[in-house]
């Protein structure tokens, strides 16, 4: 509740350079009365002044001035706020904006906007409009609630229910779709990206793949040709060396053939000198006819006998030499054969020697190739996947992000759907309808004016009248419209009161008196009022030119412009 407890201008409208002060709560009931223009509504202009920044009636900040003293226009209100006491001091010429708060200043670090939302989200938490709804009643710029648009019909209601909240979470939850849309969205571009990325790396890895699998496949080729080689060439090998073996075996009696050579030369050596002695006792006995060691002579028969037997054996030997030789000529063929055989086994054996390197060479090779093919193998199961289980794990985590923006924005929509109109508000709003529309139809039995009165959850208005169709507010004559607008304006009090929302000890009411009320209509109000100021907690102010009822009022205050300037005068009835 905000309690207002004084408010003091100068140089505000026709207010001059001293200080005009108010007290708000002095009194329960205050007459204010005056002249026109003797500066009576005045005080409305200074309370919004203070606590809005601007004036009740349609005029700009400048023309609040005073026109002769053209500067040092001041405003300070003083209310209180559970137990904390607020100054509100503004001014214009110079500018002035500041809240005190028990007496202490109110960080002004903050640029003039947020200073003002700290003022209306902290302090006076009831906007322009709604304080035009429940603080005032009449005057010329006062707009009654059944002229407001539909809008702002609902804003005065909000702020009475004090559900404006809603509106508030609505506009913040607003602000978080939106941004819950684009990290939806930059997400969805990220996870995307991340996506092609894993794509591209994967057909690099598979053109690298590929490459190794081909080197893998060639080296295999080249070690298959070098195998296939390898057989070969132990099967020319192999069969040179059949060939070498069988060869040999053709030459198995090559030392025989030497030893029967050998035999046969001996042989021949023996009977050519056997057949050197028989000649040589041929010679002998043939040229000697002594004996040329004892010189006795040589038998005839015995001589001949000699010489023939040893004829014989010559032509015997020279028979078996012959034959010998014949003998020998035959094995040295066979040993010319074996020495042929021998050097066509060698030429194999050479063969051999060449076909053993090819294989060694190519054994070497097979190693080679064996090492290359283990380094090609191994290349193709080591690719690099790193980088493509780094983006995977990207990925996942983006899609755990995204996954929360999902729940969030479902989270959002069901909040929004609470929030929006039709929901939370208006089961609130439906809530309190029945309770306005009992007080607006008792408040207006009050004034004698019997009508079914109904607001509906959209704020607009039937109004059933006994015998008559139904009516709108435009239907009705300027004293009912004026109880209407009492009517309401009481049950918008009543209302803020039960929330303990914008309720306030200030009701103001601008010539609600003086205009089309008849006597027992003002007669019938005054009741009304007097019922409430005495509950207590209420302060009321009547601006009026005419000083009915005095006896009423516990104060009246008059107003007048004493040579140009407006003057205040207190008298306590
Ligand atoms: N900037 C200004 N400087 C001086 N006087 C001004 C300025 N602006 C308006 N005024 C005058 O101040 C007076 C405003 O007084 P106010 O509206 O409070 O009168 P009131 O007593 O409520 O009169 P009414 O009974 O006609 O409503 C008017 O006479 C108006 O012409
Ligand atoms: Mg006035």
């Amino acid at each position: 509740m905000i309690y207002f407890e004084s408010v003091q201008f100068k140089n505000f409208l026709s207010t001059g350079d001293a200080w005009t002060k108010i007290d708000l709560d002095a009194s329960k009931s205050t007459l204010i009365v005056g002249e026109n223009g003797a500066g009576k509504s005045t005080m409305l202009d200074a309370i919004t002044f203070a606590l809005y920044g601007k004036p009740f009636r349609k005029i700009n900040k400048p023309q609040l001035i005073n026109s002769i003293n053209q500067k040092g226009a001041l405003v300070e209100l003083v209310l209180r706020i559970g137990s904390d006491r607020f100054l509100i001091r503004r001014g214009i010429k110079p500018n002035v904006f500041e809240v005190l708060k028990n007496g202490t200043l109110v960080n002004q670090d903050a640029a003039a906007r947020d200073y003002q939302a700290y003022l209306d989200d902290t302090v006076v938490k009831m906007s322009f409009k709604s304080f035009g709804q429940v603080v005032v009643l009449g005057s010329s710029t006062f707009v009654p609630f059944m002229q407001l648009s539909a809008a702002h019909r609902r804003e005065v209601i909000e702020d009475l229910l004090d559900i404006q909240i809603f509106t508030t979470m609505n506009t913040l939850l607003k602000q978080k779709v939106s941004d819950n849309k684009e990290d939806i969205y930059d997400s969805k571009r990220s996870i995307e990206l991340s996506i092609s990325k894993i794509d591209s790396a994967i057909s690099h890895n598979e053109s690298i793949r590929k490459l190794k699998e081909t080197e893998v496949y060639k080296l295999k080729a080249k070690l298959g040709d070098q195998i296939s080689y390898i057989t070969a060439e132990q099967q020319s090998l192999d069969t040179l060396m059949e060939q070498s073996c069988a060869l040999a075996e053709t030459v198995s009696d090559k030392l025989v053939v030497a030893g029967k050579i050998q035999a046969h030369r001996e042989m021949d050596n023996s009977l050519s000198s056997t057949q050197r002695n028989h000649s040589k006792n041929i010679e002998f006995f043939t040229d000697h006819d002594n004996c040329p060691t004892c010189k006795q002579g040589i038998d005839e028969t015995f001589r001949d006998d000699t010489i023939g037997k040893s004829n014989t054996k010559v032509t015997a030997i020279d028979d078996a030499r012959s034959k010998l030789a014949k003998s020998l000529s035959k094995y040295l063929d066979r040993q010319r054969e074996i020495s042929d055989v021998e050097s066509q086994i060698l030429n194999i054996n050479l063969e051999m020697g060449t076909h053993r390197a090819n294989i060694k060479l190519s054994m070497d090779l097979c190693k080679q190739i064996k090492r290359e093919l283990e380094g090609a193998q191994k290349g193709v199961e080591s690719i690099d996947t790193a980088d493509i289980n780094r983006l995977q794990d990207e990925i996942n985590h983006l899609n755990k992000v995204q996954d929360e923006l999902f729940k969030d924005r479902e989270t959002f929509n069901v909040v929004g759907a609470v929030l929006k109109d039709g929901g939370v508000k208006t089961s609130m709003i439906r809530r309190y309808i029945p309770v306005m529309n009992t007080l607006i139809n008792q408040y207006l039995a009050a004034m004698e004016l019997f009508v079914q009165f109904e607001l509906d959850d959209g704020f607009n208005e039937t109004i059933k009248s006994r015998h008559r169709d139904v009516f709108s507010y435009g239907s009705f004559s300027e004293g009912e419209k004026a109880k209407i607008d009492i009517a309401l304006m009481l049950t918008w009090r009543a209302v803020s009161k039960l929330r303990n929302s914008i309720s306030t000890n200030l009701l103001i009411m601008d010539e609600v008196f003086d205009g089309s009320m008849d006597e027992i209509s003002v007669e019938n109000l005054q009741n009304i009022l007097q019922e409430l100021t005495g509950n207590g907690g209420l302060n009321m102010f009547i601006i009026s030119h005419k000083e009915h009822q005095v006896d009423r009022f516990d104060r009246i205050v008059e107003f007048s412009k004493v040579k140009n300037f407006s003057q205040m005068a207190v008298r306590e009835s």
